[in-house]
């Protein structure tokens, strides 16, 4: 696990994508339970938390935990709604009854991969 210092700001890190697009996917819509599978540095998660204050539970799921990391980070501010889990998106199932949840109203992935990603592919390769 790389110590906070080390890792780049999530600003420099990740350029979140579409973020206009994402945003207007869920306008005029009440959320209240939200999944996101793929948090990264929390990006789009920022911008959907500011967007819809009403969201009451955000289960922000990764399989990276630098990612994770730079996500809990930014998204401080949040921290009474957001639940960031370290896992795969496709266990979703899982990942929901084991917090009581029977559905959600929000739900978002951006598959792709970033810097992190990359960075630890490097490093991984090197040693
Ligand atoms: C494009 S980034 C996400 C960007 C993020 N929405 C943001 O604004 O910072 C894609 C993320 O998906 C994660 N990822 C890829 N496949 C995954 C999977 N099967 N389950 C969970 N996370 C996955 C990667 O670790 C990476 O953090």
């Amino acid at each position: 696990m790389t110590s906070p210092s080390e890792l780049p700001s999530s600003s420099e890190l990740h350029r979140s994508v579409m973020i206009e697009e994402c945003l207007k996917g869920f306008e005029g819509s009440e959320l209240t339970t939200f999944f996101e599978g793929t948090v990264g540095a929390g990006g789009h998660t920022e911008a959907l938390l500011k967007a819809h204050p009403e969201i009451e539970r955000y289960i922000g799921c990764d399989q990276d935990p630098e990612a994770l990391q730079i996500a809990e980070s930014r998204l401080k501010p949040w921290k009474e709604k957001v639940e960031l889990v370290r896992g795969n998106f496709i266990d979703l199932d899982t990942i929901l009854s084991r917090r009581g949840i029977k559905e959600v109203n929000g739900f978002f992935l951006t598959l792709g991969c970033h810097l992190c990603n990359w960075i630890k592919v490097k490093r991984d390769l090197v040693l």
